[in-house]
Parts: C-alpha cells; structure tokens; sequence
C-alpha cells in the first residue's frame, strides 16, 4: 500500500511537473501572441498598423469615450476611466487653484492621466486649453500680443513661429500639450468682439502669420506625408486652427452669427489660412459657433466632411467648440440628442461637451445602436483621435513632470514678448504739423506726465483671455506696466507724476515738459466685447482732450481693435496704436524714447465713424481716417552698442 501509494503520489508529482511546464510553456506563447497582437504598443509599428490594431479592441464604449472632452471642473481620475474619457479641456479661466504653480498644474494633469491610463487599452488623454497669447489662464505666464496686434508685424512671420514655440514651452510647463490656437479668423468688422483674436482684415496677412503653427507643433519634416498632422514630442504641442469658417465674416460682427457671403468669397477670404495651416501639419481644426448662409457650421456635413476633410484631406481631428453642438438648435439645447447627431454627422470628431458628459456619451450610443449615426463615422472619428495622438508621442510620454516648469514665464520669453510689443506698434501721427515730430522723446526732461486708465494696468494691457476668460482689471499677473516701463526707460534725474485723470488746475499748475496718456478699451472677450459703437472706456476722451490741451501729448491706445478717434487727432500730438499688448509694456517704452524705431503697418483699417462699417481695404466706399497698411516711421535714436 504504501509503496504503491508512493509510486502513484511520485507519477502525480511528475504529472503535475509536466503540467506545469506545459502550463509555463503555453503562458509564455500567448504572451508572445499577445506582444504580437498588442502592436499599438510599439512605437516602431508603422502609425497605420498601431492605429489599426487598437482601433479593433475597442468596444463602442470606449471609442465614444475618446470623441468625448469634458470640463476639469468636473474631470476626476475615476471619470476619466468610467467613461474612458479621451480629452480635458480648461475653459478660459479654469485653473486648478487661483495662481496656481506648475506644479499644481501638473499635478492636476497627471492625476487625470493617471485614470486614463488605468483603463484596459491604457488610452491617454489630451488635455487641451486655450492658449490665445501664451499660456494665457496661468499666473506668471509671459503674455504676448494678441494677434491683432502680431499682424502687424506681418512681414516677420519668423517672429511668430519663435512665439509659437515660447508658447508651446509655457503649455508644456504646465503639464498641458494641447492649444487651441491660433485663431485664423479674417475680422472683416471691427465690431466683432472676437476681432483682437484676428491677425487682420486681409487673409494674406493670416494666411503668413500660420507661421505660428510650426513654432506651437515644430517643423514638418522632410519627405512627410502630405497634409498628415505633424507634432513634435515633450517641448511642442497639437495646435488648432479655428474657427471653422467664416467667423470672422459675421453680419455686422455679432459673435456667433451669420457670415453671409458666396461660395467664392468663402473661399477667397475665409478658407485660404485652413489651406497653409493643413499644410503645416496642423492636429486639429475647431468648427465656429457661427453659421454660413443660414446654417450652423456645426452641422455643415458639405464643409466638414466634404470640404475640409475630403477635398483639403485634413488628416487630425475636427472638434467642436464649447457647447458648439448645443448651440445647432435655438434655443440652445432644444433638442440635445438631435444636436448630437447633426453634429457627430456632419463630421465633428471630437466633442467639447464639457460639462453634461454622461447625456452626450448616452446619447451618442444609442444613436449608433439604432443606426442613425453608422459605426463607420464612429470608427472615422477615432481613426483622427489617435492618430493624433500616437503621432505626437503622448503613448510614449503621457505623464508630465516639472522637467520644463522652469520656462514659464521666463526671462527669455518675456524678452521675446517685448520684441513682438515693439514690432507690433503703429505711429498713426508724429507732430501737430509733419515737420516737428514729438516722437522719439527725450529720455531727459525735468518732469514729465503720465495719465490715462490703462497706463498704469496690467489687466487692461493684456485684454481678454487673460487669467479670466474675460480678463480683468487691475494688477492681475506679473509684468511691467507701462508707467513702470517709462521709469525704467528716462534718465534717474528725469522726474515722472503719475496722475490717472488730471484735472484742469493740476495741468496748468505743472509745467510738464510732455505727457503720455494711455487709454483704451477694458478688457472683454466673444459676445461681450460686441461693440456698435467701438468708444474707449470713459474717462478716456476726456482725459486725452484736458491733457492735450495744456501739455504736447502722445496717446497710446490700448485697443483690441480700431477705435472711434477721428475728432481728438488734431488735439493729439502723437497718436500710437499698440493694441493688447500682454505683461510686457517695456516694448512700449523701447520705442516711445526711440531705442528702436516704429515699423509697424496697419492691419486693419482705421475707420473715422461706425456707420462706415464693415470697411475693408478694396471696398468700394473706401475712406478710412487711417488706411490699411498705413504706419509711420521712426529711426532709432540711441545707437546700440555694437558687441
Ligand atoms: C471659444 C473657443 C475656445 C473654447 C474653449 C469657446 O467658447 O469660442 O475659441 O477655444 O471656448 O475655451
Ligand atoms: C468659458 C470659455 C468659453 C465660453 C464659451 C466660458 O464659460 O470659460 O472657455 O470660451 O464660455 O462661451
């Protein structure tokens, strides 16, 4: 018994050692089947094999996840991997902490990451934000010039490709790789409360300033596929061309309304910036809130999917702007599953839901369960989405850490913001009468006056999409402002009185050698900045004609846009347009007391009266105050040391 009983426990212990072995030998294969099969995995699988492989484990959950972008307001790591949600997306002012750090930044963004990778395909998300005129919703961000101002420096692309880049450091910074910039909208109306966002009235001058996409993306490179996205790794992030189209052709310029206009004129003035953005590898387009002839580019499947995606052959995602679909229907919302379908239908990839997340995802599934919407726009969809994404390496590198932190807001930025400050200043006039121009001024004077309700004010210099959506008055973020920067700029002797709104006895009282006056419209953003009447912030008139009229005066306007000006000229000594200018006020002062000269050439027409408006260059009823293109010159005074 016992022996028998031991032989049959030792074949049993064989047994079980052979199965085992067998047990560890057939792991070992399907590991090896399964590496093989997991080929999304691998970087060096060609881009269609991953996209293909991953595309074919993904249930419809979690490929509407990916074409879902929610809110961080209502983000968290246990959302991003219920929902298998595929993008984050900071509205304008949405900021893990007021001045929050880098750090926080990151931190928030990892931890979201964190959820999206704890998924069983481990898709990473992309976290996107508007970044309009550098890493603009984060303190301590360098501010640049919104791009009203940047066209006109429009014979310096190059500039704005290295701003591109400077901005795409400052995302990075903070953890985020995903602008939504740049706005390539051709303002046809000053009105428009959106116009600061436009490069210019004239898509030549839009299309050169695309430049800023190889700087946000980085260069195509050689021999690249054509129109396929293109985004360099860990110091470059996707970038979006917007808004698509026409949003900036709106009837009288109100935000969000009717572009009315031919197929041609669509084409020749709206459509040709898309043209060079594709061209430059751009990831991503964001369709407008704004209509076409009536019907809501939301739900324009003939421009969407027919134009941009099948004639252009845009390769990376179209997504859709914030409550974009909501907003097919009017009232907004009227009908949400219907503005799920419009719009999924049309060809928007992509959706900024951001805030009702679980309506849109169960929404969308049961329109492709009942087959209204066909699992083959789904799957086109999320084709572009990770296309995008295994392209600019977010597989490879989906966390961030603090290994770029030290660039935001750095000195050599900010040097950089001060340069495109310089280049984007217009003289508009330079002495009562042409043969004694007041500008450059003097460095050394006994006392001279600074006024107006935005010399003093970074908020204002920087307008809108600034810390606040909306921006803010009022010391907001670090910069100079542009009293500080003529302190900085005259001689120690050379005594500067700051006084907002001087009165009549103040000036007769000072003998001021000159005054500088800055005025200008507070900061706004979309539908609030909508002006029919394009006035400066009160006491602005005011203040330029009681300074003008006792003291030689240059006024600096700090606008997002032309401003109604035409009857104060002639009480003007020196009339400068230096648009939003951002933190860097310093530029301002570099060209006030000549260090540098002006250069600078409209980009925009000077109306004289609103009634004139729309008024465009070529425009048969052409009669500006200050043509476009106008801009007078100044040399610089003060010969740089030459090392
Ligand atoms: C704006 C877009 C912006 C988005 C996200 C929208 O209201 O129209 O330009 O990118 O919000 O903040
Ligand atoms: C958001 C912005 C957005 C806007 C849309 C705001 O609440 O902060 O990002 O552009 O709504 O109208």
């Amino acid at each position: 018994m016992k022996k028998e009983g031991d032989t049959v426990i030792q074949g049993m212990g064989r047994l079980v050692a052979h199965i085992t072995a067998g047990l560890v030998v057939l792991w070992l294969c399907t590991a090896a089947v399964e590496a093989e099969y997991m080929k999304y995995k691998y970087p060096k699988q060609p881009l269609k094999v991953r996209i293909k492989d991953l595309m074919k484990r993904m249930t419809l959950e979690e490929k509407i996840g990916q074409m879902t972008q929610i809110e961080r307001k209502v983000a968290s790591a246990d959302i991003m991997k219920k929902y298998f949600i595929g993008s984050v997306v900071s509205g304008g002012g949405s900021v893990p902490a007021p001045k929050a750090s880098a750090e926080a930044w990151i931190n928030m963004v990892n931890e979201f990451q964190k959820g999206a990778l704890s998924t069983r395909l481990g898709i990473p998300m992309i976290y996107g934000i508007d970044a309009v005129h550098g890493q603009n919703n984060v303190y301590n961000a360098t501010i640049f010039p919104h791009n009203v101002g940047l066209g006109v420096t429009r014979k310096d692309p190059e500039l704005v490709k290295r701003i591109g880049a400077a901005t795409a450091l400052e995302v990075r910074a903070t953890g985020i790789s995903y602008a939504f910039a740049p706005c390539i909208a051709v303002c046809r109306d000053p009105r428009w409360g959106r116009c600061y966002e436009s490069y210019s009235e004239d898509h030549e001058i839009v299309q050169s300033m695309t430049e800023i996409i190889p700087g946000l993306q980085g260069d195509v490179p050689l021999n690249y596929p054509k129109n396929l996205p293109f985004v360099g790794p860990r110091t470059k992030v996707a970038g979006c061309a917007k808004h698509f189209v026409g949003d900036g052709g709106t009837t009288n310029g109100i935000n969000e309304n009717n572009t009315v206009i031919d197929w041609n004129g669509l084409l020749n003035i709206h459509m040709p910036a898309y043209l060079d953005s594709i061209k430059k590898g751009v990831a991503t387009v964001m369709v407008s809130y704004s209509s076409w002839n009536g019907e809501k580019m939301h739900a324009n499947y003939d421009l969407i999917t027919g134009y941009l995606k099948k004639t252009l052959k845009f390769k990376g995602f179209v997504i859709s702007d914030m409550w974009g679909i909501d907003r097919i229907t009017t009232p907004p919302r009227a009908n949400y599953t219907y503005s799920v379908q419009a719009g999924i239908h049309a060809g928007i990839d992509m959706v900024m839901v951001p805030d009702e997340f679980v309506e849109f995802i169960d929404d969308l599934t049961l329109l492709v369960k009942k087959n209204v919407i066909p699992m083959s726009r789904i799957n086109d969809a999320v084709r572009r989405i990770l296309r995008v994404k295994f392209i600019m390496g977010l597989f490879e590198n989906p966390m961030t850490d603090l290994s770029l932190a030290n660039h935001l807001g750095s000195q050599e930025h900010r040097e950089l913001a001060r340069e495109a400050v310089r280049k984007s200043l217009v003289l508009l006039k330079n002495g009562k009468d042409g043969n004694e121009p007041l500008l450059p001024l003097p460095t050394t004077s006994e006392k001279i006056l600074v006024a107006g309700s935005h010399a003093d004010d970074i908020g204002n210099q920087c307008g809108g999409w600034t810390i606040e959506w909306e921006g803010l008055s009022g010391n907001i973020t670090a910069g100079t402002t542009i009293l500080t920067a003529i302190k900085n700029s005259v001689d120690p002797a050379t005594e500067v009185v700051y006084n907002e709104n001087p009165d009549t006895e103040f000036l007769k009282a000072n003998n001021f050698s000159y005054a500088i006056v800055a005025v200008g419209e507070l900061p706004y953003a979309e539908t609030s900045g909508d002006s029919n009447f394009l006035t400066i912030a009160e006491p602005g008139y005011s203040t330029i004609a009681n300074v003008c009229a006792y003291v030689k005066c240059v006024v600096v306007v700090i606008s997002g846009r032309p401003v109604f000006i035409e009857p104060y000229v002639e009480k003007i000594d020196a009339l400068v347009a230096a648009w939003l200018p951002g933190t860097e006020g310093q530029g301002i002062a570099d060209v006030l007391f000549g260090e540098y000269g002006f250069t600078g050439k409209l980009a925009r027409t000077w109306f004289r009266t609103v009634d004139q408006l729309p008024m465009n260059v070529g425009d048969s009823h052409y009669d500006p105050l200050f043509p476009f293109g106008y801009g007078l010159t100044t040399s610089p005074r003060v010969m740089k040391a030459s090392h």
